[in-house]
């Protein structure tokens, strides 16, 4: 062998894929990732919702303050996305303790338990909606 020779030598027919548009991640994994999101949300959440506990606790006049922010469209919309968000933490969380006593383990099983997990999530969704507006 030479020494200008490369020491391995790569394949130029091995199979590489590169183009993100062609990876699909299955149900269960994005349940997951969302669920991890949703829990970071939700941790954000309680600033926000401990802010308007102390400003309607504040004062009468805080209490009325905490009121109109509330009445505001982009407010309640905040508020129900929370909830939404706090919903599916719970419902998913649950879905996630329920594997760890060792249901829903297997690929099929696990894909429907996120299905209908997220159809739970829905309901309480609009359910929520239902409490806001
Ligand atoms: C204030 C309320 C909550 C906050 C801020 C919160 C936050 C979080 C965060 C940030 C994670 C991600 C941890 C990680 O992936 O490393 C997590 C995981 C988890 N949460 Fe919550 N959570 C809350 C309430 C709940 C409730 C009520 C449940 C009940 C079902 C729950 C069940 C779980 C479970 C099972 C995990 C572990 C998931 C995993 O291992 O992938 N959480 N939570």
């Amino acid at each position: 062998m030479e020494l200008s020779e490369p020491l391995v030598k790569v394949k130029k027919s091995r199979p590489v894929n590169l183009d993100l548009q062609t990876i699909r991640f299955p149900i269960t994994a994005i349940a997951s990732i969302m669920h991890r999101v949703s829990g970071v949300i939700t941790f954000v959440s309680i600033g926000i919702l401990l802010w308007l506990l102390n400003l309607s606790l504040s004062s009468p006049i805080g209490f009325a303050q905490a009121a109109d922010h509330i009445d505001g469209f982009f407010v309640t919309f905040i508020m129900w996305g929370i909830l939404t968000v706090l919903a599916y933490h719970i419902v998913v969380g649950i879905r996630h303790l329920m594997m760890d006593m060792g249901y829903f383990e297997e690929l099929e099983s696990g894909t429907h338990s996120a299905k209908v997990a997220f159809a739970i999530t829905a309901v309480l969704s609009l359910l929520a909606g239902v409490l806001v507006w």
